[in-house]
């Protein structure tokens, strides 16, 4: 949302990270090194870059994993059941201990960072589960996303209640009382309250009807448009991937596939293996 409102564009434009000509890759080249071959060296804003590593002193859960999201753009990260997105997520927010790999944000490598030090540098992540204290209410469960905000929260406030008007008028309600798809808005929105520059979803459309996921859908566009980096991790993988500009479908920690949301649409082999035909 940066200081403006959430109504202007920041250019949203399509496919700025170098994608890997072959579509099915073992190692994927978002442009970190610098090999983007059209003359500029785009840095995606968040990049996790080849990351290793698993929980506690278990298995490797992913396995040279690399994520990336380019400023004001979606990226959208897809596979089976136990594929490691979540963990990926983790990976990125700074919730796992990574072997190998890197985490840059905006250019710095941020790899050795605490979860709350990121979220001081930009970073918002929406969990899959608990994602929003259920006996406060609406308008206490956003307060609680500025708390580390000194100004401004009245703003940012009114900013969310205008992408969320049901919030506004949910707002002396508990959070538990709401449905799915509100609940989904109230998380979204806490998050939204620390004024992210990126802001990572994890299977935020998750057992919404069709319409409110659509809807969800459509207000996160509009975030991206502000300038708002959004990295989401997604089963209702075809229509998530129909607004993303890069999308990862990962397998068993690895990626598989890695290409613009349009071009893994189109794929046959992704729509037969992963998009259910
Ligand atoms: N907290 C945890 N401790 C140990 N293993 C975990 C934990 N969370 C997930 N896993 C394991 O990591 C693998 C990937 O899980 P996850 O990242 O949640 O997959 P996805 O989000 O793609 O469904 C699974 O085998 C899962 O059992
Ligand atoms: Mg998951």
């Amino acid at each position: 949302m940066g200081s403006g409102s959430m109504n202007q564009p920041a250019g949203h434009s399509r496919s700025a990270i170098a994608v890997p000509t072959v579509s099915e890759t073992a190692s994927v080249d978002t442009g970190t090194k610098g090999e983007s071959g059209t003359g500029s060296t785009r840095t995606p804003y968040l990049c996790g870059d080849s990351m290793t590593g698993g929980y506690g002193s278990g298995a490797d859960i992913l396995r040279d994993c690399t994520v990336a999201v380019e400023k004001g753009e979606i990226a959208v990260i897809v596979g089976p059941n136990g594929a490691g997105k979540s963990t990926a997520m983790k990976g990125l927010f700074g919730m796992l201990n990574l072997r190998k790999g890197t985490v840059w944000l905006d250019g710095e490598d941020i790899t050795s960072l605490s979860p709350q030090a990121r979220v001081a540098k930009g970073m918002a992540f929406v969990p899959q589960t608990s994602n929003i204290f259920t006996t406060m209410t609406v308008e206490e469960n956003l307060e609680m996303g500025a708390f580390l905000r000194h100004e401004g929260m009245e703003q940012t406030m009114e900013q969310v209640y205008s992408l969320f008007p049901v919030l506004r008028d949910r707002r002396r309600q508990k959070a538990g009382e709401l449905s799915g798809g509100q609940r989904q808005q109230v998380a979204l929105g806490r998050a939204l309250m620390t004024e992210p520059q990126v802001l990572m979803l994890d299977e935020a459309t998750a057992g919404v009807s069709p319409i409110v996921m659509d809807e969800l859908f459509a207000r996160i566009v509009e975030i991206a448009a502000t300038g708002i980096s959004v990295l989401m991790v997604e089963q209702n993988a075809k229509q998530a991937l129909a607004i993303a500009d890069l999308g990862y479908v990962l397998v068993q920690g690895r990626n598989r596939f890695t290409d613009t949301g349009e071009a893994l649409l189109a794929n046959p082999d992704v729509r037969s293996s992963f998009l259910g035909g």
